[in-house]
């Protein structure tokens, strides 16, 4: 049976939630096959796919677009779609009609949005309108020039405190789950604790209601940085490398194809 809003919700204190990113039909399938219940397509993209040093240059079409294929790989899994920087920071209006892109167009479930209190009353707009919300506070990478890089965040007193308030704001707007990143485990706790809604951490300790991980980061596969916290599952980036160069050495060879 597929996955739905409401039975992901009803999940917490229950049994932890998993979820992974997919970038295309391939990995969906993949993702889904293995049973995965949440299944994002993340902004993270950019850097692990399309070659950007951040998340900030891609855009509505591009994620469009993926998020599309991954649909179309997906059966039973739910698909969240993730705005883009700048798809949702200006009017509503305008936030409305990309979050509508993504389930009209891209067949995606729900959007994911980043930033916490601030982003209140569109998470109830977007939510009263039938489009589900997933919030993401914390490390959220399109604030990356605003935090000066990658860096942990909720490390001090009034840090916490303001993660506390927008987690409580995003629960009572309405968002579904919200993404725990970089921040302290005990904080993570704190929150899990104080929410309804499950948290869903990616470097935030082992107390949240659930996991999420970067497809490339899991499969070991990557080319670029890979975050200390991540768990590899498995190692293929030697692998591949290793079999692209005797595909090269068996052509320059002769030895491939056999007459
Ligand atoms: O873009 C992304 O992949 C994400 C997750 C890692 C939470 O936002």
């Amino acid at each position: 049976m597929a996955w739905t809003v409401p039975k992901l919700k009803a999940l917490k204190g229950k049994q932890k939630l998993v979820a992974l990113t997919a970038y295309d039909a391939l990995s969906a399938r993949y993702a889904d096959q293995a049973g995965i219940p949440l299944i994002l397509v993340g902004d993270s993209l950019a850097m692990t796919v399309l070659g950007y040093e951040t998340t900030l240059p891609i855009t509505m079409d591009e994620m469009v677009h993926h998020t599309a294929a991954v649909s179309r790989g997906v059966s039973e899994g739910l698909v969240v779609a993730d705005m883009p920087f700048m798809s949702y920071q200006g009017t509503v209006e305008h936030a409305i009609e990309n979050a509508g892109r993504f389930i009209k167009e891209a067949g995606a479930d729900a959007v994911k949005i980043e930033g916490g209190a601030l982003r209140g009353p569109l998470v109830e707009k977007l939510v009263s309108n039938g489009i589900p919300v997933l919030g993401h506070i914390g490390l959220t990478p399109q604030s990356v020039k605003e935090f000066g890089g990658f860096k942990a965040q909720g490390k001090t007193a009034e840090a916490a405190r303001n993660l506390m308030d927008d987690a409580m704001v995003l629960e009572q707007a309405g968002a579904f789950a919200i993404v725990l990143e970089c921040v302290p485990a005990e904080l993570a706790k704190t929150l899990s604790a104080a929410l309804t809604i499950p948290t869903i951490g990616i470097g935030a300790g082992p107390h949240c209601d659930g996991q999420i991980l970067v497809f490339t980061d899991v499969l070991g596969m990557g080319q670029g940085h890979v975050p200390s916290f991540v768990k590899k599952f498995a190692d293929l980036k030697p692998q591949i490398e290793q079999a692209l160069a005797a595909y090269k050495a068996d052509v320059e060879s002769g030895g491939f194809p056999q007459v």
